[in-house]
């Protein structure tokens, strides 16, 4: 899978790119990223990227030209490219559209920043992404972690086939407690059952675990998750 970046900082994604999974994967050639610097492609003296706002206010806005201008440049080797803009206005990254955008051969990601962009970029972008309801400076660290939790999704990215199906959010719940040597911590005792050697025991302890966890931490979840009666019962004696 190919990721292409515009950002006025492409420095910012050498090192993070290179290390762990990520970068064993580009190393492999299972993902590529490349990085282009909106700059390159202003046409003014200054290479401006940013103006001030129509109609007065604070804050610097991000010019249509340039990045239009890159986005034309990248697409005439590729149409099928999705666009994908980094903004505190898009939608929420979750699990789900990670695998979805993980299913596309080519993503090119367009860095906002966090004053805003001219309104007239949004004709030329598929899908607005947010990492949260929280302000960035700007898009490059929404760009890596959505190339980070994409990434890892593609088929042998991932050290151990089938290990992303486990993950948090995977079912729409979150993950159940985890634990590796030693046994005892300071009077933290590892679970009985996880020592029982019985799977079926484990993996309904597991599941509980999950349920439970997700009606404390994330109520909003277990609103959407796929329960059966049982465990729906379950966690109403767990309130109750
Ligand atoms: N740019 C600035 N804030 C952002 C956010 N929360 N998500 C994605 N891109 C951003």
């Amino acid at each position: 899978m190919r990721f292409d970046i515009l950002t006025l900082f492409p420095e910012f994604f050498s090192s993070p790119l290179n290390q762990s999974l990520l970068g064993k994967a580009l190393a492999k050639g299972v993902l590529s990223v490349n990085t282009y610097n909106i700059r390159d492609f202003t046409t003014d003296r200054h290479r401006t990227t940013d103006d001030s706002p129509y109609g007065g206010g604070h804050g610097m806005v991000m010019k249509v030209e340039p990045v239009v201008r890159a986005l034309e440049a990248l697409r005439s080797d590729c149409a099928g490219a999705r666009v994908i803009l980094t903004t505190p206005q898009g939608v929420p990254l979750t699990q789900a559209l990670a695998g979805e955008l993980s299913r596309e051969e080519r993503l090119i990601i367009v860095c906002g920043r966090y004053e805003g962009v001219d309104e007239r970029i949004r004709a030329f972008v598929d899908t607005e992404v947010s990492l949260g309801d929280f302000v960035l400076t700007g898009g490059e660290i929404a760009a890596l972690a959505l190339i980070d939790s994409v990434g890892r999704l593609v088929p042998d990215v991932l050290g151990e086939p089938g290990s992303a199906a486990h993950d948090s959010f995977s079912d729409g719940l979150l993950e159940y407690p985890q634990y590796t040597r030693p046994e005892d911590f300071r009077g933290q005792m590892v679970p009985p059952v996880l020592l029982s050697g019985n799977h079926a025991e484990i993996e309904r302890w597991r599941r509980i675990e999950s349920l439970k966890r997700t009606f404390k931490r994330r109520p909003d979840l277990i609103e959407k998750a796929v329960l059966t009666e049982a465990e729906r019962r379950l966690l109403k004696e767990t309130a109750g």
